[in-house]
């Protein structure tokens, strides 16, 4: 748990994602060999990371995102204020759907910034990657 200054703009999103691409070196994925890793950056400056981890019962695996939001929450800390992703792949690695869910439930409509190890970036909102949610308003 590190503390650092407040999300703002793409300079302090780009930030997280070095924590981001700090976790993606803890990935464990021995069958996939796609590593993530993932930032959240709470109320206050704290930053908790996350990786992928995977299990030989393919479906067990979870993703860099999740481990990082379910770290963050069950430490007590939920207020989110941003989330970092990193891979290394053809293209930029946005959430998978599972996660997009999640981040949105927990997170809300934050700041999300991807990026690979090349310098690639881009930066969007929850409710851009998740238009329409399903959520507890509607239960
Ligand atoms: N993965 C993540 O950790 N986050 C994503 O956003 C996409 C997929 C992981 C799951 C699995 O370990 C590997 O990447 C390949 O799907």
């Amino acid at each position: 748990m590190i503390r650092r200054r407040r999300a703002g703009g793409d300079k302090e999103l780009h930030e997280l994602a070095l924590f981001a691409r700090e976790a993606r070196e803890s990935a464990y994925a021995p069958f996939s060999r796609f590593k993530v890793g993932a930032a959240v950056r709470l109320a206050g400056g704290k930053v908790i990371t996350g990786c992928n981890v995977e299990s030989a019962s393919y479906g067990l695996t979870m993703c860099a995102e999740r481990v990082a939001v379910f770290k963050a929450v069950s430490e007590g800390l939920t207020r989110f204020e941003a989330v970092a992703v990193v891979a290394d792949s053809p293209r930029l690695t946005a959430p998978c759907g599972a996660c997009r869910q999640v981040l949105w439930e927990l997170c809300g409509d934050v700041p999300l910034r991807i990026e690979d190890l090349r310098g690639r970036a881009r930066t969007v909102k929850m409710s851009e990657l998740l238009p329409l949610p399903f959520d507890a308003r509607n239960l």
